[in-house]
């Protein structure tokens, strides 16, 4: 089973066909235009989902979502979403037609606008898309907007995201969104909790993440994880995992140019790897991906 994992892909163009109609590539999400089987594909996902993330999914996710107007048998409507998220953290979701490019995506962080996926995948294709649609980046992301670290920390990702790009270092930012935004964990009181929409979108990932013997799960460190590869194709082979979602608040006011040099001159690290200097919650077997790697 393979997990879902395309927002790092932001990058990539939308494919012909797709061309803006406004600026910033925003389009009408149509939602009039949704089919009875679109909306049952939602339905699937969400009860699903709304199964298992208590107990996994982090409070702030749980109450985010419970505070939104979601809907179990419909996909939301972008604008009542809105309504909600903009009275509470200022956010609003604007409807792109998929992946749009690096400059786009982050300048609609920067203004907090969450640039949201309109299409839903097809029923075929439940726990694997190449691009994030509209479950991924409304049900997964939309919850953790509601509150307001992750508010100003997506933010100021959108306005770093744009100086990384002058610097020529969008990959080692992309990095830290990818392993806090798309997949991370973090600690609570009563346990590892996820709060990353990589995961709380994905059925299996939700399990694996947070239960499964095989992936690493490391205490959170900026220059680390600035150097680590991730896999887009698959579960991660660690975690990075937050004492508090606070942690993010001092990220985001963080100079990042003595970090970006600093990770220049370092080697980069496998998904895998697990250093001396790690501080290590749990050493992951990594069964799962040695099991596919085999011949
Ligand atoms: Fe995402």
């Amino acid at each position: 089973m393979q997990t879902m994992t395309a927002s790092a892909k932001h990058g990539l163009a939308a494919g012909s066909g797709h061309a803006p109609q406004r600026p910033g590539w925003v389009i009408d999400q149509g939602w009039q235009h949704y089919t009875a089987q679109e909306h049952a594909v939602w339905a699937t996902l969400f009860e699903r989902q709304s199964r298992l993330l208590p107990g996994r999914a982090c409070d702030e996710f749980l109450r985010g979502m419970g505070d939104l107007p979601f809907r179990a048998d419909r996909i939301p409507d972008f604008e009542q979403m809105s309504q909600v998220l903009r009275r509470r953290t200022g956010w609003e979701v604007v409807a792109v037609p998929g992946l749009v490019p690096d400059e786009v995506f982050f300048e609609h962080l920067a203004h907090r606008r969450f640039p949201a996926g309109q299409f839903i995948r097809k029923p075929h294709e439940l726990d694997y898309l190449e691009e994030p649609d509209v479950f991924h980046d409304v049900f997964g992301h939309v919850p953790m907007l509601m509150n307001p670290v992750i508010a100003d920390y997506i933010q100021a990702y959108g306005e770093g995201g744009l100086r990384a790009q002058r610097l020529g270092v969008l990959d080692k930012l992309a990095r830290v969104y990818w392993y806090t935004v798309e997949f991370g964990l973090v600690q609570q009181s009563d346990g590892l909790r996820i709060y990353g929409a990589g995961i709380v979108s994905s059925y299996t990932e939700t399990c694996f993440s947070v239960e499964d013997a095989s992936p690493n799960r490391l205490w959170f460190d900026l220059a680390r994880v600035m150097r680590t590869r991730y896999r887009i194709d698959d579960f991660q082979e660690s975690y990075f995992v937050l004492p508090h979602l606070n942690e993010l608040l001092g990220l985001a006011n963080i100079d990042f140019a003595p970090l970006y040099a600093r990770a220049a001159t370092e080697a980069e690290l496998q998904p895998g790897d697990v250093l001396e200097t790690d501080r290590v919650l749990t050493r992951g077997t990594g069964r799962y991906h040695a099991a596919k790697r085999a011949p």
